[in-house]
């Protein structure tokens, strides 16, 4: 058997701790604590194996990153390695300063996560007072560093309906591109999903907002719409494939094909002390159980799109199903695809608006946005 193309990207949970709470954090539901976190020496040696293996892209993640005091070290060794460096960070720990000597380690690239256009429903939906001025001082510290900026804004049933606000919040900001995604409901999205799930007409305004958006901003601002799965005819390719293009180290070592991975109990799953890198990415158990298109059952594996959307997310399958190897319910060709639109109906009409926020405590708190 040969083994499969390196990975082009590796996301790097560098912890799990982070100040805000969002109720759609793709963190898993039991978050790891700062004890069991990787210490920077093994970092160091995951950068290194990292490139190694071939990986172009280092996408330094968490939680907040920023909350490791060796980020910057962190960033140093991929850069010094010819890793493109890209951090994605809630934006409210980083001054000036701390930003500027990110860029100096190599940093070449920032993704800033926005709640809402408004601060009053932003800070709400984080869980944290104060976070919407914080992270447009934050953007304006990146463009003063002369860093490129994406701002990626979730969007649900909460914030929809200010998707234009959004759009302009982003374009203030100096963005050069914004991602637009729809929650994706796995972790806490899906404890969440009866809070978050939005109506099928606010979808449609959103596609219709994007559209007229990107004609205005043609040239100013790109604008990424990564729909929701729930509305589509086909499912996405998951991560671009399992076990294709990203891999991700959590914080404390794991090497998984998915961020959410760890929710499907049949994988082996190794860690970056059990092997090296390249070897887990090559062989191992967990990234070889749905790697290409023979583990596929019907519909997938009569179908002409197996190979361009791997059959989707096995996460999703999981949780819907009860089984991880089924088709995506997303896909209006699989078996359970009505039940999965029958839930997201239930879940976008019935919904208290209440949620939860993320985080380590035993008693989770809770939340609601205002009204404006
Ligand atoms: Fe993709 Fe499988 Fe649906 Fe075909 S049946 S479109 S391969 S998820
Ligand atoms: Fe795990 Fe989609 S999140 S395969």
């Amino acid at each position: 058997m040969s083994a499969p193309e390196p990975p082009m990207g590796l996301l790097a949970e560098l912890t799990h701790r982070c100040p805000l709470g969002c109720p759609y954090c793709s963190n898993p539901v039991e978050l790891t604590r700062a004890g069991a976190e990787l210490d920077t020496a093994t970092w160091l040696r995951v950068i290194d194996e990292a490139a190694e293996l071939g990986v172009l892209q280092l996408h330094l993640s968490g939680g907040e990153p920023a909350v490791r005091p060796d980020l910057a070290a962190i960033t140093a060794r991929a850069a010094e390695r010819g890793i493109y460096t890209n951090l994605i960070t809630a934006g409210v720990l980083l001054d000036e300063a701390g930003i500027a000597e990110l860029r100096e380690a190599g940093l070449e690239h920032v993704q800033l996560s926005v709640q809402d256009s408004r601060a009053a429903q932003a800070d709400a939906i984080g869980g944290y007072a104060g976070g919407h001025a914080k992270k447009r001082a934050f953007a304006e510290a990146v463009r003063a560093a002369g860093l490129p900026l994406t701002v990626n804004a979730v969007v649900h049933r909460q914030n929809l309906d200010r998707l234009s606000g959004i759009i302009e919040l982003a374009l203030g900001m100096g963005a050069d591109r914004l991602e637009i995604a729809h929650a994706q409901y796995h972790g806490w999205a899906y404890a969440n999903r009866a809070a978050l799930m939005p109506t099928r007409a606010q979808v449609d305004d959103a596609v219709a907002t994007v559209e007229a958006a990107r004609y205005r901003l043609e040239g100013v601002m790109a604008i990424d719409h990564v729909l929701p799965d729930y509305d589509a005819r086909y499912p996405k390719a998951c991560m671009g494939g399992w076990g294709r293009r990203i891999l991700v180290v959590t914080p404390a070592g794991r090497v998984l094909p998915c961020h959410a991975a760890e929710t499907i109990p049949e994988l082996t799953v190794e860690t970056v002390r059990d092997r090296p890198l390249a070897a887990i990415w090559n062989d191992g158990p967990a990234f070889e159980r749905f790697r290409g298109t023979a583990w596929m059952p019907e519909p997938c594996r009569s179908c002409e799109r197996r190979a361009i959307d791997f059959g989707g997310c096995r996460c999703q399958a999981l949780a819907l199903t009860g089984d991880a190897a089924n088709t995506d319910p997303a896909c209006t060709l699989s078996p359970y695809h009505d039940r999965l639109r029958a839930l997201a109906e239930q879940d976008a009409a019935g919904g208290t608006g209440c949620f939860v926020y993320r985080g380590y405590a035993a008693q989770p708190r809770r939340g609601a946005v205002p009204g404006t």
